[in-house]
């Protein structure tokens, strides 16, 4: 395993000196870490260094043809002062199935790991310790030659930062109006959906900037082929409870694997509650709230954690669910994730690994 080499800030920045309003994604530590990846090197040149601009030439690869990937994971200072991350290995092992998807030369995930805690362990003074705060890592890859043609890059580079924050959504676990997208969609099988890749993002803001000025928070994203089946909400999966049925989205080719969404499903068998990984349909789900069978939906993610559904709005359809009030699963979720995370409940699935 190489080396990383350290040099450290001589100018600290001030830290946030409110932690209640941290918000989510704007302030970030001291360091960062990079390396670098050629063809005839590969991986090489593990750095930390302060955390400052990079300079990119203006024809690098990235900011032409988007191949880029990332993730999201985050560590938490616990009640015992230790520092534990959720289940990194899972973000790793996405980070490379995205690599492969976007032909990026694939990282040695132990490494990652080791490179992803030493920064961590630098900057251990900027984890938030208010209730609901976490210090969020994002790791990713991106084409840097200097190139116009179309090609997959034989340069790039693999960078860690890390910001402190809050709750991802200001409504933070509180219900939130949602748009069901019927004209515009995410993804289609064969394409980027299963990967976390900047142009999966982009390409949903149109959808996400009409939804807020039809007054709702996100939008309820449908299959690209017959705008029929439920894919993701917003940024996040989706859970239905419909009777005592939890239903997910099963993976096929255009959904995110979320680390939250398998970790909820893990939790909810343990529950000895029914769950199901399968196609639901936007008809279904309207069939259940007409009969009153619908009685909670949620989203999930790293960044939001759990984020209840209150409202889906289907054309010219209203379902208000649960009587836009947090459902007792949801709740439930939010508070063994949370409690597991923050080393308040048993980690009885060993997902905490330590930094240390
Ligand atoms: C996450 O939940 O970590 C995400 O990646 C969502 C978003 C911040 C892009």
């Amino acid at each position: 395993m190489q080396n990383i080499s350290i040099e450290l800030t001589k100018n600290p920045k001030q830290k946030p000196a409110d932690q209640s309003k941290l918000g989510f994604g704007n302030y970030f530590t001291d360091h960062m870490f990079l390396m670098n990846y050629d063809r005839e090197n590969g991986w090489h040149n593990a750095r930390i260094i302060p955390y400052a601009p990079i300079e990119l030439d203006p024809a690098a690869m990235c900011l032409h043809y988007g191949q880029e990937v990332f993730e999201g994971l985050k560590a938490y200072r616990t009640q015992s002062g230790e520092i534990s991350l959720f289940r990194p290995d899972k973000n790793m092992e996405r980070l490379n199935l995205s690599n492969q998807r976007m032909c990026i030369p694939l990282i040695d995930e132990e490494f990652a790991l080791k490179a992803l805690k030493t920064l961590i362990k630098i900057d251990a003074d900027w984890i938030p310790t208010k209730e609901g705060t976490s210090l969020y890592i994002r790791p990713f890859i991106f084409a840097i030659d200097a190139h116009i043609g179309v090609r997959p890059a034989n340069e790039l580079i693999f960078m860690i930062i890390l910001s402190p924050v809050g709750a991802y959504y200001p409504q933070g676990i509180n219900p939130v109006k949602i748009y069901v997208e019927s004209e515009y969609v995410r993804a289609v099988k064969g394409g980027t959906g299963f990967t976390k890749t900047g142009g999966n993002y982009a390409a949903s803001l149109k959808a996400q900037d009409e939804a807020i000025t039809k007054g709702c928070a996100q939008v309820l994203w449908l299959d690209g082929i017959e705008r029929r089946y439920v894919e993701e909400v917003g940024t996040m999966n989706v859970f239905f409870v419909i009777d005592d049925e939890v239903i997910t989205p099963a993976l096929k080719g255009s959904i995110l694997g979320g680390v939250t969404r398998i970790s909820c499903v893990e939790i909810l068998n343990s529950w000895g509650i029914k769950v199901s990984q399968r196609a639901i349909s936007i008809d279904e789900i309207a069939k259940a709230a007409k009969e009153g069978r619908l009685k909670e939906a949620f989203g999930t993610g790293t960044a939001a954690v759990i984020s209840p559904i209150g409202e889906l709005i289907w054309g010219e359809d209203s379902m208000v669910i649960n009587q836009s009030k947090i459902g007792e699963i949801s709740q439930k979720l939010y508070d063994t994730l949370t409690g597991i995370q923050w080393g308040r409940t048993e980690d009885k699935f060993g997902w905490n690994v330590k930094v240390d």
